[in-house]
């Protein structure tokens, strides 16, 4: 799919257990639009330099290794120089990893033109922290989705133990208020809205609703 500088773009930023994932989804299937996951890039960054043993803190061999790496999304598969990472990518475990490379400008530099090159007709929908900030920051629909950490927590726990993972409620409590404290505390593109975005609490709201107001704001940006 060939770069479109003029494809309109949904940036839809938050937390992780906001319903992101779900939401960016539901809203590029509705339109027919691209999508963009860019925690999956991070999470790839994170699985790659744990398979070749290099510090998550150490940016140079980090900044080489992203060089060398050939990623194709089909759908929900992801593959990365032929191996499948589908599955360890999505790991709580993983998500704490990319949470630590996602904090080096260096990193966070050098996936900056991959992550534009997803702009094509006849839209984008790009999930991540940073897509209405710093990635797409002329996107004319902004979305901030947020939920309260022990709504996020009590999401992903009913995520996991669908798959049937055994995981603890408090632990997952914690881990999220770990990565929220990284996430929105460095120094590069902490979390945050952008000041144009839409900020949405999802707390209360049911998906549907939240699809409508996105849908909405959508609408209005691009009409
Ligand atoms: O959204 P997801 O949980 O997959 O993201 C994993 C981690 O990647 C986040 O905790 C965050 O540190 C980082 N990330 C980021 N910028 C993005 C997307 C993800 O820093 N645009």
């Amino acid at each position: 799919m060939p770069y479109d500088p003029h494809a309109p773009i949904v940036t839809i930023d938050g937390p992780g257990g906001s319903g992101k994932g779900t939401l960016s989804s539901l809203v590029a299937t509705k339109l027919g639009w691209h999508l963009l996951d860019s925690g999956a890039l991070y999470r790839i960054v994170a699985v790659s330099a744990q398979a070749q043993v290099i510090d998550l803190n150490d940016e140079s061999p980090l900044v080489a290794m992203i060089s060398d790496l050939q990623i194709a999304f089909t759908g929900d598969k992801v593959d990365v120089n032929g191996n499948n990472l589908s599955d360890i990518i999505r790991t709580e475990e993983t998500g704490a990893a990319a949470s630590k490379v996602a904090a080096l400008p260096g990193v966070r530099d050098a996936i900056l033109s991959l992550q534009k090159s997803f702009q094509c007709a006849p839209g984008l929908v790009a999930d991540g922290r940073d897509m209405g900030t710093v990635v797409f920051p002329h996107s004319k629909a902004k979305i901030f989705l947020d939920a309260s950490a022990e709504a996020r927590a009590d999401r992903r726990y009913k995520q996991l133990k669908n798959k049937g993972l055994s995981v603890n409620l408090r632990d997952l409590l914690e881990q999220i208020q770990e990565r929220d404290a990284r996430d929105r505390g460095r120094a590069v593109a902490p979390l945050k809205p952008a000041a144009d975005a839409l900020i949405i609490d999802s707390t209360q709201m049911t998906i549907e609703e939240v699809l409508e107001t996105i849908m909405a704001e959508v609408a209005r940006g691009y009409r």
